[in-house]
């Protein structure tokens, strides 16, 4: 019994003594055990220091530092999302054409982000015509001069199929290329804003193509319906 009652007094001392005062304040330094490099001999950013003579650890960027991202810009505009200029190294919409990168890639944008201006179609026809033409055709319609040179199965980018898609997913097939791989990624040599603008443009070729008599002002009818 008597080793029951010390084994007993031991156990308790032993709960407490480790338990017990745990969440307890206490103004001693804590017992370092393993320090795990929390102090070292180095220095750290924003504090001061005398090992330089300005008495400051932090350094004055040197001349000609190139910041690692600059706000977008398209067609000479600022893009700001929210008011807020937007960068590249951000996952937002803009950058990723889905609404939210923690699903899977079929939530795309609706609309693309980049108001659309006159400036902005025309850098958009430019960059088509370097990366998009030589397979797609000058409008668009999937006859360009590669389908001479074997390229098959280019799709009409008038055709229900990509009519029907939204701007995020036309902007993410540039990004990552098409589903089967036929056409390739662009994402590495476009960069974004100029993807916007292609997929504004391949919009307006869309308009273009698929107008119908309702479409042109009624003095012009006449001329065209003879
Ligand atoms: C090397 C030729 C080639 C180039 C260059 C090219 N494409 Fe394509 N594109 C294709 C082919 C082929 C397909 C259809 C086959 C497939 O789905 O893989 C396709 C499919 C597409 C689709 C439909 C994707 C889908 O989900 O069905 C879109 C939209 C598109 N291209 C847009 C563009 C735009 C915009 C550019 C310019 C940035 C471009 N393509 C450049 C060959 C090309």
């Amino acid at each position: 019994m008597r080793y029951f009652y010390l084994g007993f007094i031991l156990t308790v001392a032993t709960v407490i003594g480790l338990l017990g005062f745990r969440g307890g304040m206490s103004r001693k330094p804590p017992l370092e055990i393993f320090p795990d490099m929390v102090r070292q001999w180095k220095i750290r950013p924003q504090t001061p220091s005398d090992f330089y003579q300005d008495g400051w650890s932090s350094r004055p960027h040197p001349e000609g530092t190139v910041a690692r991202s600059k706000p977008i810009v398209a067609a000479g505009e600022q893009v700001q999302i929210d008011g807020k200029p937007v960068y590249t190294y951000q996952d937002t919409p803009l950058m990723t054409g889905v609404t939210s990168i923690t699903k899977s890639a079929t939530n795309f944008v609706e609309l693309s982000p980049i108001p659309v201006t006159a400036k902005l179609l025309d850098r958009g026809q430019e960059r088509f015509t370097i990366y998009c033409q030589p397979c797609h055709g000058p409008v668009g319609n999937g006859l360009g001069v590669t389908t001479k040179f074997g390229m098959g199965g280019v799709i009409d980018l008038h055709s229900r199929r990509v009519v029907e898609m939204t701007d995020g997913q036309i902007f993410y097939t540039i990004t990552h290329g098409s589903p089967a791989k036929l056409m390739g990624p662009y994402g590495p040599m476009i960069p974004v804003e100029d993807r916007w603008a292609i997929v504004s443009y391949v919009r307006a070729l869309e308009r273009s193509q698929l107008a119908t008599m309702a479409d042109v002002p009624e003095a012009d009818r006449a001329a065209l319906n003879k």
